[in-house]
């Protein structure tokens, strides 16, 4: 199998961690190479549910050995518990390697993440909370503490007071919060680093010479194309390149290394937090009605649209592929695996965003300005669909209902790449493979 590159084509939660854990064991290596615990991905064995935030969804194959990138951002406490629930469960976290260039969160980030919510009040981004933001501001700021700073308590000490004679003044003086001392925040993570160290490694070079003698490479992606940093609807963004050109400065491996590219993409579109969202099936309590808060609710219900990492209901609303189209250019993608696809057996008929209307102008492409995106109507495809058909147990395209096998087609031709896997059901095995390993 070509090292591949694995990327969410919306705003998240496409099922990104079902189809990672799917298709690990081909793979030597499961690489995350960007975001942090602000991802929730779901992997289903039986019975058995995980949510993973920091380790890659490789991690449930013995033989793939999951890195987490120099790309990645790492809160300690929040790893070392993921590894203790992991290993609990029977699923080994041994042969984790995490990059010494990664950037650790600190407590303080997470302080400042919430803190800038509250300002931006009805402007906020609807972050996780979880020190994103602030800890990618400090990296691009070349202020950052990194996973090899843990290796030494002397300099870690050192940067840490460095750290809060900035920070604390800034906690204080213009957001009103508590402050730390050093002692506290050593107390919190010295322990962290004695916890880690087995696993702190040169990662750069691993993956590199396992490339050399012919390994391959899963990169799983977290968050999505249009959370992306620079590709996404900025500022409601992530802070880290989530795109596939992410995976190689979030790994250190060229560029050329990547041969595949595998779109992931959600039958339908949900988004968490602010920001333009054209297909929206507004929610009641948003002010939606009629027929547009009932296909949104239902779309939640079925679809079981709440976040894993926080827990809010994500909104919802029809494919857009336009979007679909965008995420084809921007990653390069060659293959696009369609995710819950069950939950439109629910439907009769099936909207399709084709292209989108503001002031009398027709976009088939992104906007060039985001007010634009903001306030367009989207300008529908309606399909017919295979209402009260069960999907679930199909496993080839050709046991698929003629108008499920219609919408595929129709979406792969839109946005210009292949649909070679579809996924009916959370678990590993509920997959259709239409020629995905050419
Ligand atoms: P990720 O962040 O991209 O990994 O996605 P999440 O795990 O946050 O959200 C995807 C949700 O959809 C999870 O609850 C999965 O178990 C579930 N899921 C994945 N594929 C399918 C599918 O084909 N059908 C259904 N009904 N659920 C799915
Ligand atoms: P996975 O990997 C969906 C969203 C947040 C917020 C914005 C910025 O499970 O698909 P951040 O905490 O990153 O600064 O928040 O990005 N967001 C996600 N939405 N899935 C995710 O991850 C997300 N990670 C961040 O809701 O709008
Ligand atoms: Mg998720």
């Amino acid at each position: 199998m070509a090292s591949t590159v694995l990327v969410g084509t919306q705003w998240g939660d496409e099922g990104k961690g079902k189809i990672t854990d799917l298709i690990a064991s081909k793979y030597d290596y499961v690489v995350r190479y960007q975001g942090g615990n602000n991802a929730g991905h779901t992997v289903v064995h039986g019975n058995t549910k995980l949510a993973l935030h920091l380790m890659p969804s490789g991690v449930m194959y013995e033989h793939a050995v999951p890195v987490i990138g120099n790309g990645v951002v790492i809160d300690p406490g929040a790893l070392v518990k993921e590894m203790a629930l992991l290993e609990a469960e029977g699923v080994s976290c041994k042969n984790l390697k995490i990059s010494c260039n990664a950037h650790i969160i600190m407590p303080y980030h997470k302080d400042l993440d919430g803190a800038d919510e509250k300002v931006l009040g009805k402007n906020s981004i609807g972050t996780t909370k979880r020190g994103i933001g602030p800890c990618y501001q400090d990296k691009a700021a070349r202020k950052g503490i990194r996973v090899q700073d843990l290796m030494d308590e002397k300099i870690f000490r050192l940067k840490v007071e460095t750290a809060l004679a900035q920070k604390n003044p800034i906690l204080e003086k213009i957001y009103g919060i508590h402050t730390y001392t050093v002692d506290e925040i050593m107390e919190e993570y010295l322990p962290y680093a004695t916890i880690l160290k087995p696993y702190m490694a040169e990662t750069t070079q691993l993956l590199n010479e396992a490339l050399r003698s012919g390994k391959n490479i899963l990169f799983e992606g977290a968050q999505a194309t249009m959370l992306d940093i620079d590709h996404g609807t900025y500022p409601y963004v992530t802070s880290s390149s989530c795109g596939s050109g992410g995976a190689a400065i979030g790994t250190g491996v060229g560029p050329m290394a990547i041969e595949k590219v595998i779109g992931i993409m959600k039958a339908y579109t949900t988004r968490v937090g602010g920001g333009p969202f054209p297909t929206e099936q507004l929610f009641p309590e948003n002010g939606g009605e009629g027929e547009m808060a009932q296909v949104g609710e239902k779309l939640c219900a079925v679809g079981h649209e709440y976040g894993v990492t926080t827990g809010r209901k994500r909104r919802c609303g029809w494919l857009d592929a336009v979007i679909g189209k965008y995420a084809v250019d921007v990653n390069g993608l060659t293959d696009i695996a369609l995710t819950k696809l069950d939950v439109l057996s629910e439907f009769d008929t099936i909207k399709v965003c084709v292209a989108y209307e503001h002031e009398g102008k027709r976009y088939d492409y992104l906007p060039m300005q985001q007010s634009v995106l903001f306030h367009a109507k989207p300008v529908y495809e309606e399909l017919p669909g295979w209402k009260g058909v069960d999907i679930t147990g199909c496993r080839t395209f050709e046991e698929l209902p003629e108008n499920a096998q219609n919408y595929i087609r129709f979406v792969e031709d839109f946005v210009g790449a292949p649909i070679t896997m579809i996924s009916v059901a959370p678990e590993r095995d509920c997959t259709i493979f239409r020629g995905w390993d050419r």
